[in-house]
């Protein structure tokens, strides 16, 4: 698969978001299930990975995802990269030093993903209670001790990412990105480009609707599924973004591929540092979501689908977290909200 590079490293331009093999999405499979599925990304080309130490059953618990990718890849661990998260939680902070806790919570990742460095360490979410500043700075020296390769951050603003830039160069931001929540083109993304910085937009396929399989009947009843917390994916936005999910099929038959590899391949065409993590806990749909790679848009195509997109309305926000701006502080409380 074609490449792309986060800072110093090399990456396949799709990557695979881990999440669904833990929370996030329903009944979660197997584990020899899910550890096949991340071999046969593997095999197919894939060699970005995404996880955190947060992602298990209902997020009671911690490392369930890391568990299970740690143990699909440890015996190709030097040819992939490894990206994961870190919480920082306010009292734990404030009886510890930050250097301290995040050694301490790297670590922790780090056995479970049986590795001893992990390329790309993101913080989650902000605490506002910790200053960026300190965050870069101590993931600065987390890098000069060869714990970790890169780092980032997931789901801020620009304001965050220039104060952080300026303390220790950022690789790559990880925000929702997707053809129905665009926000990032305003200003993250020209940042970004401007500063060398990847974009890794999560849910770029829209929690599964821009693939056209999820309708206003889907049942998002499970205790562990988020998507009964996104108002645009209430039945009355699905019926009212049904223009937009034309456009999409209308492209999909004419490039003889499928609605959810146009949706990728229309952001890997419009910027040149984005690489997404499409997720599914599907052996046929991960490998379907990579294949997107292969599906170019030329200049004629990307402007017509672009142009169109534009003059589309989307009903529906699209987060929850998301639009009230989501730091991992109140994330509990706010999850059951
Ligand atoms: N930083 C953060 O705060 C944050 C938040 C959310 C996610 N993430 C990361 O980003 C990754 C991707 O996010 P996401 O999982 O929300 O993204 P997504 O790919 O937009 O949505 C996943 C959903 O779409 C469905 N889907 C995926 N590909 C499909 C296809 N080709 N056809 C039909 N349905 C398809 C999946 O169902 P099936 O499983 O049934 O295929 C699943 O329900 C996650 O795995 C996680 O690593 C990060």
């Amino acid at each position: 698969m074609k490449k792309r590079a986060i800072r110093s490293l090399s990456v396949s331009e799709i990557g695979m978001g881990c999440m669904g093999f833990s929370h996030g999405y329903g009944e979660i499979p197997s584990e020899e299930y899910s550890i096949e599925a991340i071999r046969k990304a593997y095999d197919y080309g894939c060699t970005f990975y995404d996880t955190a130490e947060a992602y298990s059953p209902n997020l009671s618990g911690i490392g369930h995802n890391e568990l299970i990718l740690g143990k699909a890849l440890k015996d190709v661990r030097k040819n992939v990269i490894l990206a994961t998260k870190i919480t920082l939680k306010t009292d734990e902070v404030a009886e510890h030093d930050l250097d301290s806790v995040m050694t301490s919570h790297l670590k922790a990742s780090l056995e479970r993903l049986q590795t001893d460095y992990a390329d790309l360490y993101y913080l989650h979410r902000l605490n506002t209670d910790i200053p960026i500043e300190d965050v870069a700075g101590a993931m600065g020296r987390l890098i000069s001790k060869g714990l970790i390769r890169e780092w980032g951050m997931s789901q801020v603003a620009v304001e965050t990412i220039a104060k952080a830039q300026a303390v220790t160069p950022v690789g790559a931001i990880q925000n929702i990105y997707s053809m129905v929540e665009r926000s990032c083109e305003e200003d993250v993304i020209p940042y970004c480009l401007d500063n060398g910085i990847s974009l890794v937009p999560f849910s770029p396929i829209a929690s599964g609707f821009l693939s056209g399989k999820v309708t206003a009947d889907t049942d998002f009843s499970h205790a562990d599924d988020v998507r009964k917390f996104v108002p645009q994916l209430s039945s009355e936005n699905i019926r009212a973004n049904q223009s937009l999910l034309d456009l999409i099929a209308k492209f999909a038959s004419e490039k003889q591929a499928t609605m959810a590899q146009i949706s990728l391949a229309w952001m890997l065409r419009k910027y040149p540092n984005v690489i997404p993590i499409p997720g599914s806990k599907n052996q046929e749909r991960i490998l379907e979501n990579l294949g997107a790679s292969a599906v170019e848009l030329n200049d004629a195509e990307f402007s017509s689908l672009d142009g169109a997109l534009n003059s589309i309305p989307v009903h529906g926000f699209r987060g929850h977290d998301e639009i009230l701006g989501g730091t991992m502080k109140d994330w509990g409380k706010r999850r059951k909200s």
